[in-house]
């Protein structure tokens, strides 16, 4: 390089070191302090110079720029990631009650009366996270996941402002992990979707959903246009340098590092404020910027929450209170049949639409008959529907019926729900699942409805995200038998989707293009969009990770199946029984033909894990961890765990009274470890 160039680019090093100070500095101005400085142009302007810089230069460019918001190219899926410190869940309080024995508890195992302080805190409802760092600068993040593995989502995380990618100010521990919640504020909520409905897309539900939906992205391009936003709750792993003794100055530290930590946030003395803190919450609730499910109450002192530790997934020291659900009441108008994709027939309710938790209900599901038994419902029915966070609005009970309604029954005006005895949509016979519970249509792909869900599945968001073809094009495209199969999307043509209803030519060649798009997808949303019975998005990564090709997978036996973590013989005959019907071969024969593509992936060399190979069975009770978590540890090492012993057993591990299992193992000879043993070896693994 000649001097010329070195000294342009040294300039150019101390400028863009001077823009990255300046950006940080406003951001977090902004998001920790709520005290912009500048207005969004001039930032934009400090921006924009920082981008010119790093493309003239860009040995400039560095991870925790902030140009490096906009998202990177896309991902083929998301790694797993082990979680140092396990992401744990609280126990919830209903009522007051249950709050006053929560400090009653905390009082008895501390074996001290006096009042306690507990930080109050609003329950945000998002998506929890995890952020390390290492020296200031964000590594990684990560899901929740199970708890124990998350999936590492640095890429989407990057592209949110409120997440610094570099800590500001001084004293924070060399490795540094901050869990906090994304949510979307309801204003961005709204944007997203007048943006989504303006496409011509399906809106998201609540703010929720559609923050979740955002960070799965495999695209942070996509996520980087969603106005996410992070706020601070709690630290996980934290090494070397020195951190407060209480919950609220770590907060206030991470405030001063750049987080955004709600201002809600207050330090009370005794359980009878953090009663009355709740009340002024709900009250405030309605008018706030994001959505809450409730309050979260954390003993403040570090050393009585260590004293208290942990009982199974949740610590003892804290507890969320939540919300009642919303309830409104409304009148049952009918109740319709739905066939779902694997023919289970589900009763679903027509309501007059009523407003309730955010969104106008005019359907719930009613599950299965024994429900529509459970609940006494007739047709005509007065009902209380019920809305909680994130769930399919549910029918919670039937108002008394007045005297004229009990006219009514008389003069048959509210009337019986009758349950079909054949598919309502193509007629063939019905069957009722083993525990009865479940009616189901014979019919297989005969049937039109199935096929449709078969296809509106193999389209859908977490398959082949074929974007812009929405489940009434499918029921079109299917009626006027255009497609029979999934394969049959690829042979479509602009000419032959334009004449459908509703659907300009400009969409059908758009439509075209994005079926054309998808073609190129990966193993896991081929799987999962094929819509193997009980194979969902999770089962779908983990049989393409273990076998790393369809042609392995589909050359497994049942027996090599069960070798897959999560795959029991249910899943594991599912699986087979899919791949021997000659029907579903033609499918996958025409998808590839029709230039489908999935490769290969890494498979997961499971068998160099410690416990390859091992069989597992855990009994008794754990004092250290739940059953879940052990089962959790003993997978990631390798070993399959599941729920009876047998001659193919390697071990059992027995906890505190163990009964049947230890004297079966015993009577086979089988190896049994003890808790503390079981410890020992998980460390000694880790
Ligand atoms: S503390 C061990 N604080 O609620 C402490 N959690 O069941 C664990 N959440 O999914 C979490 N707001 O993501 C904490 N202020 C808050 C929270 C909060 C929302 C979520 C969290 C987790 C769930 C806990």
């Amino acid at each position: 390089m000649s001097d010329q160039s070195n000294l342009a680019l040294e300039q150019a090093s101390t400028e863009a070191a001077t823009l990255r100070e300046q950006l940080n500095h406003h951001n977090y101005s902004y998001y920790s302090l709520d005290a912009p400085q500048i207005s969004d142009g001039q930032y934009d302007q400090l921006l924009r110079r920082l981008e010119t810089l790093e493309k003239l230069f860009p040995v400039l460019c560095s991870a925790d720029s902030p140009t490096q918001r906009v998202g990177s190219a896309p991902l083929a899926l998301f790694e797993s990631v082990q979680h140092a410190v396990p992401m744990l869940s609280l126990a919830n309080a209903f009522d007051d009650d249950e709050l006053r024995d929560f400090e009653r508890r905390l009082q008895t195992r501390l074996d001290d009366d006096s009042a306690i302080t507990f930080v109050c805190e609003p329950k945000l409802d998002g998506v929890a996270v995890s952020l390390l760092y290492h020296d200031g600068v964000l590594v990684q993040g990560a899901t929740r996941g199970d708890g124990f593995q998350g999936e590492n989502i640095t890429a989407n995380v990057r592209t949110i402002k409120s997440i610094p990618l570099k800590l500001q100010g001084q004293g924070f521990p060399p490795v540094l992990e901050v869990r906090g919640e994304i949510y979307l504020p309801r204003a961005g909520f709204e944007a997203i979707n007048a943006q989504a409905l303006a496409r011509g897309e399906k809106p998201f539900v609540n703010p929720r959903n559609a923050a979740a939906g955002s960070l799965r992205q495999l695209d942070s391009r996509i996520t980087a246009t969603r106005p996410l936003e992070m706020c601070a709750y709690s630290l996980g792993l934290a090494e070397g340098g020195n951190l407060p003794a209480t919950h609220l100055a770590t907060m206030s530290c991470l405030k001063a590092w750049g987080f955004l930590t709600n201002s809600l946030m207050e330090a009370v003395v005794g359980i009878e404020a953090c009663v009355v803190y709740y009340q002024r919450l709900a009250e405030l609730r309605p008018g706030l910027a994001y959505d809450i499910d409730g309050i979260v109450y954390k003993v403040d002192s570090f050393t009585l929450q260590e004293t208290l530790g942990f009982v199974a997934r949740a610590p003892r020291w804290a507890i969320a209170r939540k919300f009642p659900a919303e309830e409104a009441s409304t009148r049952l108008l009918d109740v319709e049949f739905q066939v779902g994709r694997t023919g289970a027939i589900t009763p679903v309710a027509r309501l007059e639409p009523v407003f309730v938790g955010g969104v106008t209900v005019s359907n719930a599901t009613l599950h299965n008959e024994d429900e529509v038994q459970r609940l006494g419902l007739r047709l005509g029915d007065q009902v209380v529907v019920r809305r909680a966070g994130d769930v399919i609005p549910q029918i919670a009970r039937v108002l008394p019926r007045l005297d004229d309604s009990l006219n009514a029954i008389a003069n048959n005006q509210l009337k019986d729900i009758v349950f079909p005895i054949i598919c309502p949509a193509c007629g063939s016979e019905l069957q009722r699942s083993e525990d009865q519970a479940v009616l189901r249509c014979t019919g297989g792909l005969v049937c039109g409805a199935q096929r449709k869900e078969a296809i509106k599945h193999f389209a859908s968001r977490k398959a082949l995200d074929i974007d812009g073809l929405g489940d009434k094009i499918i029921d079109q495209l299917v009626d006027a038998e255009l497609i029979d199969t999934v394969a049959d999307l690829f042979t479509l043509r602009v000419e032959q989707l334009s004449e459908l209803e509703r659907m300009a030519s400009k969409s059908a060649s758009n439509l075209v293009a994005a079926i054309a798009t998808s073609r190129q997808t990966t193993l896991p949303r081929l799987l999962f969009g094929l819509g193997i019975r009980e194979v969902g998005e999770t089962t779908a990564k983990l049989l393409a990770t273990h076998f790393g090709s369809l042609q392995k997978l589909q050359e497994a036996d049942a027996e090599t199946l069960l070798a897959v973590p999560d795959v029991g013989p249910v899943v594991a005959a599912f699986v087979e029984q899919f791949f021997s019907n000659h029907h579903h071969l033609s499918i996958i024969a025409n998808l590839r033909e029709a230039g489908v593509e999935w490769p290969d992936i890494q498979a997961l060399d499971t068998q160099t894990l410690p416990l390859a190979g091992q069989v597992w069975v855990l009994t008794g009770t754990l004092a250290s961890m739940s059953r879940g978590q052990a089962k959790a540890q003993l997978e990631a090492l390798g070993a399959k765990v599941t729920g009876s012993v047998s001659a193919k057993t390697t071990c059992l591990v027995a906890g505190e009274s163990a009964g049947s299992k230890l004297t079966k193992a015993r009577s086979l000879e089988v190896k049994v470890l003890d808790e503390a043993e079981l410890l020992v070896l998980l460390q000694g693994t880790a």
